[in-house]
């Protein structure tokens, strides 16, 4: 066990006050994770403080926060394994807080429904399963494993200077639904990331990859998105 203290930061848009930082101390003890330290706080130092969490499992991506200066899921983050005596815990960057460490996700979420991130059908349902080869099957192992957790977005410079920009998650969802062999959109989602506020938004920044806790890569969806719309441009393919 090991006092560690947890400066994180505070804002109460109520108060009318800026952002500020103030230090918890935690008894962390064995595998305690940073989200563990968060609700040891809120119950026995600051029941005010605010922030997001589903699973603690690190499934659902909602406790996405940026810790000791890297994105990070609150839930997976080993408190003692950061092997620091203080440990910085902030919102994600560049996206608007509306409390402590919640941010408002409406346009994130409105982004990623502008994808339509569901499998279109335009032919009959056969009465038998709609079967995938191994190699269908594995051009989605990557994609899949997007939690939404947003990590990304809010790494993205061209997010940060593009309001309109769909951003990294949207992009890598439109990628997993276009390569899924079982899609049939043709044209029917291509106007919603074929165009200024879609991939051609993306300069290859990359942070995107870095920040992102499943590993994944964004950037590979991207870039296959814009060979697609060459692809279905110049050579008539269907993808
Ligand atoms: Fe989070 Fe990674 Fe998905 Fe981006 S790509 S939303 S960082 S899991
Ligand atoms: Fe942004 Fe990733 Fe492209 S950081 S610019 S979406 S490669």
């Amino acid at each position: 066990m090991s006092d560690i203290t947890f400066h994180v930061k505070r804002f109460d848009p109520e108060s009318g006050a800026p952002p500020r930082y103030e230090d918890f101390v935690v008894d962390v003890q064995g595998s305690m994770t940073v989200l563990e330290a968060l609700f040891a706080i809120q119950e026995k130092q600051d029941g005010s403080l605010a922030f997001r969490y589903c699973c603690r499992s690190s499934i659902c991506g909602s406790c996405a926060m940026y810790i000791n200066g890297r994105y990070r899921l609150a839930c997976q983050t080993n408190v003692l394994h950061l092997g620091v005596p203080t440990v910085t815990v902030e919102p994600l960057p560049h996206v608007p807080v509306v409390r402590d460490l919640v941010w408002d996700m409406d346009d994130f979420f409105a982004k990623y429904e502008a994808i339509k991130p569901w499998l279109i059908r335009n032919s009959q349902l056969p009465d038998t399963e709609v079967t995938q080869s191994p190699a269908e099957r594995h051009k989605l192992n990557m994609p899949i494993d997007c939690i939404l957790c947003a990590a990304c977005y809010s790494s993205c410079p061209s997010v940060w200077g593009e309001e309109h920009f769909l951003g990294p998650a949207a992009l890598l969802k439109a990628y997993r639904f276009e390569v899924d062999s079982r899609d049939e959109a043709g044209k029917e989602r291509l106007p919603s990331w074929d165009n200024e506020r879609g991939v051609y938004r993306c300069h290859t920044i990359t942070n995107c990859i870095e920040a992102c806790p499943k590993e994944l890569s964004p950037t590979e969806g991207i870039q296959w998105l814009k060979g697609s719309a060459v692809r279905r441009r110049l050579l008539g393919r269907k993808k």
